[in-house]
């Protein structure tokens, strides 16, 4: 057994955390761990009608008897982190490596005020004034907060330890391909690498021990804040297609736009991706809301589905047909 690495490949809010949800439900990894920038993300999962919206633990929490973990390279924000563990009753099996830095206050302050801050669109969450301390070497530490002693581990050690053991890990990303401060669309883009070679390192693991990397992409890309947005569609449009969505975090409202296979091919690429799941299936055709079946999908939304695979060059696994984590087709037994 090996890891597998789950990341967003356009601007984020791809449906990751129904992925992972998913993925973790049906795999059974002994770890689920978090990568990425930090609270400043949002997953949603909806499971028999319940709805979570996590900012700090994996959203693989939904399979019980995995540990949730949360890499060194994610910033935490622990009262974020401690109110969430607290909702999801997941004290017993949620960590946070010790050298996780952290999001004070004023990093917040800094965020929400801060003109060329406001310009970009953040999430207001103090992530990228946070890595500005990191990068200074004065950020706090996860080691420096009491209120964190009972959760503190070394998550490179517990990961690579249980894929010595043969054990399945889940590796999930946040944010997406398109806002990573390398190769997204900068200066509009969040303060850190977000592919899929940063969300390993983010959890201390080498990139010879990921097998998969699953990049997910939605039907129709969104985004939030400023920014390029080529395929972007008018306000108008998006309504009249009932496909309008609001952010987890923030609640605003997201720019929503055609499929951009250029853009998707581009992120296959640099992330190394061996498979693509797309969501938000069902918005392209509504007739495909709740199928589980290839077979049941219509002739628009196979076609759909093909024309992705021709661009991309990767076997499409995972369709996804609604937000519950059963509305799924999952092929990889039949593809891989
Ligand atoms: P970030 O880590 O913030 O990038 O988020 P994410 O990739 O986990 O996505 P997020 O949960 O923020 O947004 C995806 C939205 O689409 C959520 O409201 C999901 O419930 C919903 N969703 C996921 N898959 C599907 C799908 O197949 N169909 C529909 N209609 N909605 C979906
Ligand atoms: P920051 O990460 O809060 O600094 O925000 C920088 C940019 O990334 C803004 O455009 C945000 O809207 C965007 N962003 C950050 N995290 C997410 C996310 O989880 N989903 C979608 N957009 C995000
Ligand atoms: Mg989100």
């Amino acid at each position: 057994m090996s890891a597998t690495v789950i990341v967003g490949g356009f601007w984020g809010d791809e449906g990751k955390g129904k992925i992972v949800a998913h993925v973790a439900n049906s795999d059974k990894p002994s770890i689920i761990a978090r990568g990425g920038v930090g609270p400043n993300a949002g997953h949603t999962v909806e499971i028999n009608g319940q709805k979570f919206g996590v900012r700090m633990i994996p959203s693989g929490f939904v399979y019980k008897s995995a540990k949730l973990l949360i890499g060194a390279g994610v910033l935490v924000n622990p009262e974020v982190f401690l109110k969430e563990v607290e909702m999801l009753n997941v004290a017993e099996r949620a960590r946070v490596d010790y050298r996780c830095a952290i999001i004070e206050p004023i990093h917040c302050e800094i965020d929400k005020t801060q003109e060329h801050l406001k310009k970009i669109g953040t999430t207001g969450t103090g992530c990228g004034p946070a890595n500005v301390d990191r990068v200074r070497r004065v950020a706090k530490q996860a080691k420096d907060v009491p209120e964190l002693k009972d959760f503190l581990t070394d998550v490179p050690l517990e990961i690579n330890e249980a894929l010595d053991r043969n054990e399945f890990v889940l590796i999930e990303g946040s944010q997406g391909f398109a806002l990573s401060l390398y190769y997204g669309t900068y200066p509009y883009v969040t303060s850190k690498d977000t592919t899929a070679s940063a969300i390993a390192s983010d959890v201390g693991v080498g990139p010879t021990r990921i097998e998969d990397v699953i990049v997910v992409f939605k039907c129709f890309p969104t985004r939030v804040g400023s920014g390029p947005f080529p395929t972007e569609m008018p306000v108008e449009e998006a309504e009249r297609l009932g496909i309008v969505e609001y952010g987890t975090v923030t609640g605003r409202r997201r720019r929503v736009g055609y499929w951009d296979g250029k853009l998707a091919r581009y992120s296959a690429m640099v992330n190394g991706a061996t498979q693509v799941a797309i969501t938000g299936i069902d918005k392209l055709d509504k007739e495909c809301y709740g199928v589980t079946e290839w077979e049941k999908l219509t002739q628009k939304a196979k076609k759909f589905i093909e024309q992705v695979e021709a661009e991309v060059k990767v076997p499409v696994t995972l369709i996804s047909t609604g937000p519950e984590t059963k509305q799924i087709i999952d092929l990889r037994r039949e593809k891989l």
